[in-house]
């Protein structure tokens, strides 16, 4: 996974050796893209740390690594804008995979006059001065809020979040193994994206505490607005977690890729780290795709590992300490 993003740095070199003034690094989630003195927004938390909601700030250059979804690439363009200096210079650097090379045309409305100035490893650095004319910029986080409807209610969520405003099939799955489960105390939610399996887990234990965990700022900004009475976390893995907390069920959809690369840290994480979080009476329950070697993961780490619901593509499999 790494390793894309080493090349994504050595590609971006062209435009990191013309940067200079005041420069912002924009979606460069593993901090490979080293350009001197930047300062740095990312809506990822890497590790512990997490940036804030929105760039601020005014820029000579600033540099934004591609994001793959669409609308959630739209909105750093947006962001980007309207910190860039009048003068300043917009690069972007991203794989042709990730969508690059539709991007000018993409944009087109907002940036006329974008060039590539670079075309290596199947990668493109794109470059353009901030357009003179009136910018009509989507500015704020306000402005990007979408309301979908699933499970029979409103879901609020920004772009870039899981499952594009619909229920995801192995979530759905998840579900429905929810009410057979136990919680009298404190349940997590690993990895919730906008919170629909929080919520899940409200409507069956009204009484329980509930903490929530994503490292995507906008994943916990959405679920904090679906499931209010739960506590969110900005969270890469358990890092922001507090060390205390202890759950009677743990409950998650984990993620397997990060950006177009597979990335099993966030999964491997969950495991090994769940038996010294639960109660001695808990349960771990998730959905995994089908040809994971999940049962002999959690065999590692627990005493009983059952199989409770499965598909042609999801499993969803319960681990006890
Ligand atoms: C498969 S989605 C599940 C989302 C939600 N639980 C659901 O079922 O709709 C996985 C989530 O993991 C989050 N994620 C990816 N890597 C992570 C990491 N290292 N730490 C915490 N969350 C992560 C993503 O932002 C995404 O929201």
């Amino acid at each position: 996974m790494l390793e894309r993003e080493a090349t994504i740095a050595r590609v971006a070199q062209v435009a990191i050796s013309a940067m200079n003034g005041k420069c912002l690094v924009v979606n460069d989630w593993a901090h490979q893209i080293h350009v001197p003195q930047a300062d740095r927004w990312n809506r990822f938390a890497f590790q512990r740390k997490a940036t804030s909601m929105w760039p601020q700030g005014e820029y000579d250059h600033i540099l934004i690594r591609v994001h793959i979804e669409k609308t959630a690439m739209e909105m750093l363009v947006h962001a980007s804008l309207q910190c860039l200096h009048p003068q300043g210079t917009l690069w972007i650097v991203g794989g042709n995979d990730e969508g690059v090379k539709s991007l000018p045309n993409r944009l087109q409305a907002l940036i006329p006059e974008m060039e590539t100035v670079d075309i290596r490893k199947r990668c493109r650095v794109l470059r353009a001065k901030k357009p003179l004319f009136p910018l009509e910029l989507r500015a704020g986080l306000e402005d990007w809020w979408k309301t979908e409807h699933f499970l029979e209610r409103d879901w609020k969520s920004l772009p870039g979040c899981f499952a594009k405003g619909k229920l995801d099939v192995g979530t759905e799955l998840l579900l429905k193994v929810l009410p057979k489960c136990k919680a009298n105390r404190r349940v997590l939610d690993y990895a919730c994206g906008i919170g629909v399996i929080s919520q899940q887990v409200r409507a069956n234990f009204p009484e329980v505490a509930i903490d929530g965990l994503d490292f995507d700022l906008y994943a916990v900004e959405s679920a904090r607005k679906n499931v209010p009475d739960a506590s969110f976390f900005v969270s890469d893995g358990w890092s922001n977690l507090p060390n205390d907390r202890r759950y009677d069920l743990i409950v998650s959809n984990p993620p397997l890729h990060r950006g177009k690369s597979e990335d099993k840290t966030a999964l491997l994480a969950l495991i090994s780290e769940s038996k010294k979080r639960l109660y001695r009476q808990g349960s771990l329950v998730l959905v995994v795709r089908r040809q994971l070697p999940v049962q002999r993961m959690l065999s590692e780490s627990f005493h009983r590992v059952e199989l409770c619901e499965k598909t042609n593509h999801f499993w969803v499999w319960k681990a006890k300490p």
